[in-house]
């Protein structure tokens, strides 16, 4: 247990990891280069245990574990993936799924995991072309993240295993690289396993990068400031970086480091000369650096510097990076609460999942700064990361906008699968200003309260010591306060204090004097976005902040306890954003949670306006609910206002209601006999009126109405915009009960990604895409004839039935004489709609010459055997629904030596069926669709219509980034 009474997490500063070539320094991207691979990938189902699905992979007699470079399938390099569906990452392919109740209740009903083995396997692969140039250089692939248990082969070399969901892993390929050519990634994700009890998406749903740099450099994270002492005119650094030598020459050299603010200008410089490496060898150094005047990071003012590190080879610059950092202290003090530089800062937090609407966790970019934005717009401050190391991308948001951050690791152990994982978090994350503490634990219910948990934590964070003592080590902890992690972190994570008892914070802060500590999870509503009436039919719960049971805090109760007590740091609520599973208190098929302060999409529930009220800065008056209760007429229909003004009146179509007082952190209730019209509230702060709200009864849905979040896009392939779509009456007054089923279609350079409406009982594709179907051209039947000229065999409609299975004779010399050529013949079926549809034959040799036939029609005459195959777009005219054939005239390949080997697979049909249209139905009155450029400029159009509606149409630009 912790016996001092302030934590001194004094004096930090950071400076984040940013493997990005520095603008501002060398022209010679030799130096080093960070290459996003995120683009043309091919991706297939495999197959968790039948083999031939999994494309015989680790069938071989010597396979990848056997021998180096003996991938096989569709491990091996050239492995024909020709038929595979075409995709760019970040890709998720659970939210590509349908849904059905024998799916997972934590998965959101996604008809993934244990019970779907057709779905289970995903594999990936991709060929990059490394230069003739890029000799000598070290080249490594990183992947930032894949759910889950992801195994990499390169060029058929074998490199890892990776079973985390949620750290990215790195691996040096720079042996394996056929340099001046071609080179094959193939991944293998395996997402049968949960590894949380949420929606958790499935695939390589973070960047992949290739990494370029000279064999002296920086390894990946391997920089740090880890102290640094701040005073009233200077900040002191002590930056930690590590080099590594993987050349096989001695290297002697040295390390400038620079800081630069952030109009670019270099304030503080430090060289350490004279160091070597032997071949192979790591070491870390140190530099010490002052800053004067520094502009610190805060929330409210997230300013940032960069440091460009440089590792000179004699005179030759060798490396040189760019690392983004932020000057902030932090302070965790038992009785006082939380200070960020010095100053106190009440934590107003969320507990956040990684998924949206629309896209599940294949998240562009911009989505992390659209969600950050959208919570810090109600006042939030902090974020933790529940329950898992987020993308680095979130972080650099969170640093960019000003946002602090709890980073969690998933796994509570001790052995080094778990502290291994702890220390790749801490490793990847520590430059970031954002991240003030790291979460060793959440709920671990099993350990939490007993010795076993309070030794588990100890050695965690002991652990976590050796690499940062600069942040506080928090866990989040249930109900078991008194004994176990809780008395052995830093920083106590109280989730849900109800769960100890009446007043437990007191009695626990009493008896434990010395413990910093906050509320980890806190406030547990349910509550469905524009609904206000349980309606357990539906398994709609009502919008007002009702806590969701007798042994939970409302938003305002907990808001209430916390912001009352000094000596509790803040909030994290439970949760910022809805996500998609654990649906609680509800079952299929309700597939989202109801937990959020605002939707899956990022809609305002009225609880955000509760936070903005009393988190915010400036001043607000919100009404709820909305003003449409045909049928209601005369009845009592709970009208509540969020509001930081003094005093609310509210009225109905202009009759005042009664004015009332504003208790702090409160809420004000009237009950309202129902009349259509106008309510109408104002609000007023040392007696004058500030603020005015209306809600107006609308009458039905007339026109759509679009509104983009952004007018212009960079034409980048990443960037987005976030469209919100809704209707109004013929006054133009949005209808918030609306539930019109829209339709999307978008010329130009943009494509839609997604799309959502924050229904937590949804059940609606949440993308539509192109169909891939793969028939595999087999169970070929022969027949030897005696010249590849020769056509009976290969007419339509022939009878097979007393021909010989294919290949059973070994293709031997002896046969070689005895065969001129061979009939091959198959059928394939097509559905119904196969004329909607393009049909590519991906052909592979398996004659020395052959002629190709379908149902009849000669489609190649007489061409060679070619390793890389041969494509044709079959044309419909000669294809029917139903039977098919493919005949092959060959002249037989032969083994060119005993143990040889020849070609038996012609190889594959695919089908591809266009995407059917976009479309989504409204959920009180919204739906929001993500629009991501396709590469190129140009203006986009996204036109949207529903039945009885006028449409609407939208423009955004994508210009030159
Ligand atoms: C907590 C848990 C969260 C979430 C929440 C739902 O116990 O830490 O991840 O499951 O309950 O109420």
């Amino acid at each position: 247990m912790k016996n001092t009474n302030t934590i001194p997490f004094l004096f930090l500063i950071f400076f984040s990891f940013c493997f990005s070539v520095f603008s501002q320094s060398t022209s010679n991207s030799k130096i080093r280069e960070h290459i996003s691979i995120d683009q043309n990938w091919v991706f297939a189902f495999g197959h968790p245990f039948d083999a031939a699905k999994d494309f015989n992979t680790g069938t071989g007699y010597f396979s990848y574990l056997a021998k180096t470079t003996y991938g096989d399938g569709a491990a091996a390099a050239n492995f024909d993936d020709r038929s595979w569906r075409k995709l760019d990452l970040p890709h998720d392919w659970a939210v590509e799924q349908g849904f059905s109740e024998k799916a997972s209740y934590s998965h959101g009903f996604k008809n993934i995991g244990r019970s779907f083995p057709e779905t289970g396997i995903g594999w990936y692969r991709k060929k990059i072309t490394v230069p003739e140039g890029d000799l000598g250089r070290r080249i490594h692939i990183a992947f930032d993240g894949v759910f889950r248990n992801t195994t990499v082969w390169f060029n058929g070399h074998y490199l890892g295993n990776n079973p985390s969901g949620y750290l990215g892993f790195e691996y040096d390929v720079t042996d394996y690289v056929n340099y001046g050519g071609e080179n094959t990634i193939a991944v293998r994700v395996d997402a049968m396993m949960e590894e949380g009890w949420f929606y958790e998406g499935a695939g390589i749903y973070r960047h992949v990068w290739l990494n370029k740099t000279n064999p002296l450099h920086v390894p990946a994270d391997g920089t740090f400031v880890s102290t640094t002492k701040l005073n009233k005119n200077n900040a002191e650094l002590i930056s930690k970086v590590s080099v590594i030598n993987e050349g096989s020459t001695f290297q002697n050299f040295k390390i400038i480091q620079t800081v630069y603010d952030n109009a670019g200008k270099s304030i503080a410089t430090t060289t350490i000369d004279n160091l070597n490496l032997r071949p192979m060898e790591t070491k870390d150094f140190e530099t010490q650096l002052k800053v004067s005047n520094p502009k610190l990071w805060s929330v409210n003012d997230p300013y940032l510097h960069k440091m460009r590190t440089t590792i000179y080879s004699g005179t030759e610059l060798v490396d040189t990076q760019t690392t983004i950092f932020g000057i902030r202290t932090l302070r965790f003090d038992a009785n006082e609460g939380f200070f960020l530089n010095g100053k106190y800062l009440k934590i107003k937090g969320t507990n956040n999942h990684q998924d949206h609407a629309g896209v599940g966790v294949a998240m562009p970019d911009g989505l992390q700064d659209f969600r950050i934005a959208t919570l810090k717009s109600f006042g939030s401050n902090a974020y933790r990361c529940s329950h898992n190391p987020p993308t680095p991308e979130l972080l650099d948001a969170c640093d960019r906008l000003g946002m602090v951050v709890i980073d969690e690791t998933r796994l509570m152990g001790i052995t080094n699968v778990q502290l291994g994982e702890l220390k790749r978090m801490m490793l990847r994350d520590r430059n970031h200003p954002s991240i003030i503490s790291w979460s060793i634990a959440n709920e671990e219910w099993g350990v939490e309260g007993n010795i076993i948990g309070a030794r588990m934590a100890r050695t965690m964070q002991d652990f976590a010591k050796t690499i940062d003592t600069t942040r506080g080590i928090t866990a989040g902890i249930s109900g078991n306060w008194d004994n176990g992690i809780a008395t052995a972190v830093d920083v106590v994570g109280y989730n849900y204090i109800k769960h100890g008892g009446k007043e437990t914070t007191d009695k626990h802060h009493r008896e434990f004097p010395n413990l910093a500590s906050w509320g980890t999870e806190e406030g547990s509503t349910f509550a469905t976005r524009g609904i206000y009436f349980e309606d357990n039919e539906k398994q709609y719960k009502p919008a007002y902040d009702f806590p969701q049971s007798a042994n939970a805090h409302s938003i305002e109760q907990g808001w209430k306890h916390y912001d009352s007590r000094a000596y509790l740091g803040g909030i994290f609520i439970w949760t910022g954003f809805d996500y998609r599973g654990e649906p609680t208190p509800y079952v299929w098929p309700a597939t989202g949670s109801y937990f959020g302060m605002v939707d899956q999409c990022g809609f305002y529930k009225d609880d955000a306006w509760y936070l903005k009220a009393w988190w915010g800065t400036e001043p607000v008056l919100h009404l709820l609910p909305h003003w449409n209760w045909k049928g209601k007429e005369g009845q009592p229909i709970d009208v509540w206002a969020y509001s930081n003004c003094d005093e609310v009146e509210l009225f109905l179509n202009k009759k005042s209601l009664g004015k009332k007082a504003m208790e702090k952190n409160g809420h004000l209730e009237w009950k309202v006999n129902y009349g259509p019209g106008t309510l109408e509230a104002i609000g007023y702060k040392n007696g004058k009126k500030i603020l005015t709200e209306t809600v107006k009864t609308t009458s039905a849905a007339a026109a759509i109405g679009l509104q983009s979040n952004a007018k212009t896009i960079k034409a980048n392939n990443v960037d987005i915009a976030m469209i919100t779509v809704d209707t109004k009456d013929k006054s133009g007054l949005r209808v918030p009960t609306s539930e019109n089923e829209i339709a999307f279609t978008i010329s130009g350079p943009g494509k839609i990604i997604g799309v959502g409406n924050g229904k937590p009982t949804s059940v609606e594709p949440d993308q539509f895409l192109e169909t891939n179907t793969v028939i595999n051209i087999s169970n070929l039947k022969e027949k030897i004839v005696n010249s590849i000229l020769e056509t009976t065999e290969t007419v339509d409609n022939l009878d097979i039935s007393n021909w010989d299975n294919a290949f059973k004779d070994s293709r031997d010399t002896i046969f070689g004489k005895k065969a001129k050529a061979v009939v091959y013949r198959t059928d394939f079926d097509l559905s119904e709609n196969f004329k909607e549809t393009k049909i590519n034959l991906f052909y592979n040799s398996i004659g020395q010459s052959q002629s190709i036939y379908i149902n009849g029609k000669l489609i190649a005459n007489d061409i060679p055997e070619n390793q890389k195959g041969d494509t044709f777009v079959l044309d419909k005219a000669n294809l029917r629904a139903g039977k098919n054939t493919i005949a092959i005239v060959a002249v037989p390949l032969i083994y060119k030596y005993k143990w040889g080997t020849v070609n038996t697979n012609p190889g594959t049909i695919q089908i591809l069926t266009p995407a059917p249209a976009w479309r989504r139905t409204l959920f009180s009155g919204l739906a929001q669709i993500i629009v991501q450029s396709t590469g190129e400029t140009g203006e986009i159009t996204l036109t949207a219509t529903g039945n009885g509606l006028k449409k609407a149409e939208t423009k955004i630009n994508a210009t030159k980034p």
